[in-house]
């Protein structure tokens, strides 16, 4: 059986090790192949998690580069025409819900190569969300859909999708989780952050940091934050990209006075800091996740989440925009009065192995 593995931006890549891993342990069946669309292209934001993770070199880099969502799309999808219609696989195995997910099965179920789609069937109601819109025509297309929660599998039957496509296996982000912190190495990579004493910050969604005004007030709440609590900032290219045009370069200096303010970060020093954090302040959507795992309070600057059992499983509770609401919420925190959470089902390091043990029964 051979098999084409597609990833594209950060979050896509701890998605794909355990998979390739569990794909090596079935040689004997499967034979694939990496294919890198290069939506993500900076070594901070792609190299370094694969050295990280031990994912092997792409076999192919499209190298396609940031632009506007139907460039993006649009270049990925000429150029992985070309891959399909060369190596010519039984299958694609697509991840997540970037412009490169959907872009890549879009391709190939054109080209009658079946598409399996990892972490399939959530969904935010959130149409405004690019992620969104992936999400909904990836599961459409697709001819396997790999859930991670009990929510993605009421969604995908809602919208009609047949029951013998839809697989529960869990979460393959965790796999990765799990497997990292077997080998994490001791001792948190800032000496002037101790355990249980500081806040980790990410913050990259259009909703957030691309009107100036909504960035600014937010800035000003993390300084307001940081006057109690020591902040670790690793700013993504969009949100600095942002800072610098709008000019809010004194309100993150100001923020600086009790914050590591750093660049994107490796996936390990990432564990390691939020492992150890009091709590995390995010707009993303794997760290919910991550943090309901390890069982660290996680404040989401976001009016919805496609991952809803972060919320009635897990550590996870949603702010919005609202810096009214972060800022009590943060309060909460501190004072222990939020729900510790358990580990939703499945979230158990071994959902790549299920995966890839359906996907060899797929073709038969
Ligand atoms: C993308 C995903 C989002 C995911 C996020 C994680 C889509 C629609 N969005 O958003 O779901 O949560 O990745 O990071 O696919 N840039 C760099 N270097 C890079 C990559 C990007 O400087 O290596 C800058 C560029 O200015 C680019 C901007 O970041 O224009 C946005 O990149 P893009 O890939 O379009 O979307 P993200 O915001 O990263």
């Amino acid at each position: 059986m051979k098999i084409i593995n597609v990833v594209g931006a950060r979050p896509n890549f701890m998605k794909i090790a355990p998979l390739i891993r569990a794909m090596n342990d079935r040689k004997d069946r499967i034979k694939h192949l990496l294919v890198h669309t290069g939506q993500h292209y900076d070594k901070s934001m792609s190299d370094d998690f694969f050295v990280q993770l031990g994912i092997p070199d792409p076999d192919i880099n499209l190298e396609v580069g940031s632009a506007s969502h139907a460039v993006q799309t649009a270049s990925i999808m000429v150029a992985f025409e070309k891959v399909l219609l060369e190596h010519k696989p039984d299958l694609i195995v697509v991840v997540g819900d970037v412009n490169s997910t959907i872009a890549c099965a879009l391709v190939a179920v054109k080209l009658g190569v079946k598409v399996a789609h990892v972490e399939a069937g959530l969904r935010s109601f959130d149409r405004a969300m690019p992620e969104e819109i992936n999400r909904i025509l990836t599961d459409a297309i697709s001819d396997l859909l790999f859930t991670t929660e009990e929510s993605g599998n009421e969604n995908l039957k809602r919208e009609g999708i047949p029951k013998e496509k839809i697989h529960f296996v869990g979460n393959v982000m965790i796999d990765t989780l799990v497997h990292c912190l077997q080998t994490m190495p001791d001792g948190l990579p800032y000496p002037d952050l101790r355990e249980n004493e500081y806040a980790v910050i990410t913050l990259h969604r259009p909703s957030n940091v691309d009107h100036p005004d909504i960035l600014r007030n937010i800035l000003n709440a993390f300084k307001e934050i940081s006057r109690s609590l020591k902040l670790l900032i690793p700013l993504h290219p969009r949100t600095r990209k942002n800072i610098e045009e709008f000019g809010l370069g004194e309100e993150l200096m100001d923020i600086a006075q009790n914050a590591n303010v750093t660049g994107p970060i490796g996936y390990m020093e990432m564990l390691k800091l939020v492992k150890n954090s009091r709590m995390v302040i995010t707009d993303s959507g794997g760290i919910q996740e991550e943090t309901t795992y390890l069982g660290v309070p996680c404040i989401t600057m976001r009016e919805n989440t496609e991952r809803p059992s972060t919320i009635t499983l897990g550590t996870n509770i949603l702010v919005g925009s609202d810096t009214g609401k972060l800022l009590s919420a943060v309060e909460q925190v501190k004072l222990n009065s939020l729900n510790k959470g358990i580990i939703p089902p499945l979230w158990d390091g071994k959902a790549s192995t299920r995966i890839v043990e359906y996907l060899i029964a797929s073709i038969k």
